[in-house]
């Protein structure tokens, strides 16, 4: 399957009851060829109205990283674990998450990044290992089949909890580090 058609398969999908609420599917965005993919939670409201992922305010909390780490938007790919908004941004919930997980998994084929970063605890308790504790494993990176994986903080937890920025930070830094040893 293409991007495009994985894309058109995602923005019909009816595999879950979320379909039913949303405006728009949000599939993901960015660099289709990226080295570096991003993998957050769920689309929050104005993800859900532009259907574009990391647009709120969490996403340009996000874009002030990337920039503060010298990485271009442009060249990463941004996606998340759920392509449909939860009501009231409720966490995902186990079901929806089982609905979703194939269009990431292909898209994750596709792309073939070196590094996935999950950006908060959902993504990395579905990605990196259940019982993920992201206040004491941000930032690690393990190796998980032909990928190397990390987690930092949502950024949404950063604009609740400012006092996490300083390891944001330095998470960030050892990511753009990564990427430059392996450039
Ligand atoms: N939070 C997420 O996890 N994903 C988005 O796209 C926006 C906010």
């Amino acid at each position: 399957m293409t991007f495009e058609e994985l894309e058109l398969t995602c923005k019909n999908c009816t595999a879950c009851s979320l379909h039913e609420t949303r405006t728009n599917c949000v599939f993901g965005t960015g660099n289709p060829n990226a080295r570096l993919m991003f993998v957050g939670e769920a689309p929050g409201e104005k993800e859900d109205l532009s259907g574009i992922p990391f647009v709120g305010a969490a996403g340009k909390l996000l874009d002030k990283y990337l920039c503060a780490v010298d990485i271009p938007r442009e060249d990463v790919y941004i996606a998340n674990i759920l392509k449909c908004r939860p009501p009231k941004n409720r966490d995902p919930l186990p079901a929806e998450q089982d609905a979703c997980i194939g269009y990431l998994r292909e898209q994750v084929k596709l792309i073939k990044p070196e590094i996935i970063v999950c950006l908060g605890r959902i993504a990395a308790m579905r990605l990196i290992k259940p019982d993920y504790k992201i206040t004491k494993e941000h930032g690690e990176f393990v190796k998980k089949g032909d990928f190397t994986m990390t987690a930092v903080f949502h950024p949404a937890a950063l604009l609740r909890d400012p006092r996490r920025k300083e390891d944001m930070f330095a998470d960030m830094k050892k990511i753009k580090e990564f990427l430059d040893g392996n450039g």
